[in-house]
């Protein structure tokens, strides 16, 4: 890995995520959570001062190993007991059907390369009264800005390692299988459009929909 990759790309994306307005929506967004929660794309650890206090137990995946020290210390702080694990998410989990209350991603579903198989696992690892919750930028419905993004996406794999901006979060998460009970679809206030689209939402096992959906 060059020096983009391994050192000034992970500092980036703690700071660039790691913004007060983003740590609020993260609150909001992990608000429903409770018991055993699997967090896929961990990252630097940046959810774990908002689990709420009925979440007893986290299990957190990455593909890698994002500045270990500071994940170190954040988990060493962290009011859950937390065992982290460094697994490729577009793989089977190892982990037993329905094994989890939770499964979380945040800013996630844009990196994964195969997200169809990441999403069937989060299917298979629920228990069927859990929440997925996500929090999530994705594809525009405005189709100028879709396209936008569609044109600009290869620019942004680069700088993003690999984060895509023109996911259709929702419709990847349905056509998993899982079905959305509420999704909130907002603009990030001062972020560029293309990367603004926010998709934050729960979805579970069974084909209960509730179209709450606020723009
Ligand atoms: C943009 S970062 C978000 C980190 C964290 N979720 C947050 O909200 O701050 C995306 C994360 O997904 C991880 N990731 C990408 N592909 C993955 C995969 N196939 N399996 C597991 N994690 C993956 C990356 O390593 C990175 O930590």
């Amino acid at each position: 890995m060059g020096l983009y990759s391994s050192y000034i790309f992970p500092r980036l994306l703690d700071w660039s995520l790691g913004n007060a307005m983003i740590q609020r929506q993260r609150g909001e967004a992990l608000a429903p959570l409770h018991g055993h929660v699997l967090e896929i794309g961990f990252g630097t650890g940046l959810n774990l001062p908002y689990y709420p206090p009925h979440v007893t137990r986290l299990t957190a995946i990455d593909s890698e190993a994002m500045l270990p020290g500071r994940v170190a210390d954040r988990i060493a702080r962290a009011q859950v007991p937390v065992a982290q694990l460094q697994l490729d998410a577009g793989g089977r989990l190892p982990f037993e059907d329905e094994a989890f209350d939770g499964v979380v991603t945040t800013f996630t579903l844009c990196s994964i390369a195969d997200v169809a198989s990441a999403l069937a696992e989060i299917g298979r690892v629920l228990k069927p009264e859990g929440d997925y919750v996500f929090l999530e930028h994705g594809r525009s419905d405005d189709t100028r800005v879709a396209k936008r993004q569609d044109f600009f996406n290869p620019i942004q794999k680069l700088i993003g390692r690999g984060c895509n901006m023109n996911r259709p979060i929702d419709k990847l998460v349905d056509a998993a299988g899982l079905r959305i009970t509420k999704l909130d679809r907002y603009m990030m206030p001062d972020t560029p459009r293309m990367l603004g689209e926010m998709y934050r939402g729960i979805a579970k096992k069974g084909d209960a929909r509730d179209d709450a959906v606020q723009k």
